[in-house]
């Protein structure tokens, strides 16, 4: 059981949430979060960052769970379960992190872990974080509007980590080919392997996001 920091809207309904208390997580990871007293939604979740005494969340509100979560207040309780998921791994070489709207929420962590990375963030109206991004990355790259692929120069890179509009990956992954991996955003029900509610098609058979992903080499998704 986590009490809330904080729960502010930093953009139209996107919140960054605040969580008290000594979490764990790697790159990518997701949390399983649910109020109190409504049980039956969890909802999942990336790590946004993770601080000492503190985690924190990027959502978008767009349905009934995440509605109850953005009335969450200051000192109100949450429950957290996880870290859940294969996420992003550590890998030697020069890595770009592509995001799209609500996918920048896992690159954030993901740059503070990694040693020698570029960001793109694209956003199709407007941007958010963008101070906090360039606190984690000396070369960040903003697109509003229009496809962030333009910006980004494949040939310079040994890896992509990309999250955001499945066209998007799918693109990247055009591109990028075995530089690519992406990370796969399904609906989910347990978030453990469970009740087979996340099913991804891959070249590999019928995947888990929640247990065998998100992240995924790009090239072996159908989109
Ligand atoms: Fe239940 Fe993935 S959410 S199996």
């Amino acid at each position: 059981m986590g009490k809330i920091i904080s729960n502010k809207e930093i953009s139209p309904n996107v919140y960054l949430m605040k969580v008290g208390g000594n979490y764990k997580g790697d790159m990518g990871q997701f949390y399983m979060i649910r109020c109190d007293n409504f049980p039956l939604l969890s909802r999942p979740i990336s790590i946004h960052n993770i601080e000492k005494d503190c985690i924190s969340f990027l959502y978008e509100v767009k349905g009934q769970g995440t509605e109850i979560l953005k009335n969450l207040k200051e000192d109100d309780k949450i429950i957290l379960q996880g870290p859940y998921g294969n996420g992003f791994e550590k890998r030697e070489g020069k890595i770009a992190l592509i995001g799209g709207g609500m996918g920048i929420a896992p690159l954030f962590y993901t740059a503070k872990n990694l040693d020698n990375v570029d960001i793109y963030l694209g956003f199709s109206e407007r941007s958010f974080l963008e101070k906090e991004y360039e606190g984690v990355c000396e070369n960040l790259h903003i697109k509003i509007g229009g496809y962030i692929t333009d910006m980004v120069d494949f040939d310079k890179y040994d890896y992509i980590y990309t999250c955001g509009p499945e066209k998007m990956m799918e693109k990247i992954t055009e591109m990028g080919k075995d530089k690519v991996y992406v990370s796969v955003e399904k609906h989910m029900a347990c978030g453990i392997g469970a009740c087979l509610g996340c099913n991804c098609d891959t070249k590999n058979g019928n995947k888990k996001v929640c247990k065998d992903g998100p992240v995924f080499l790009g090239e072996d998704v159908y989109y």
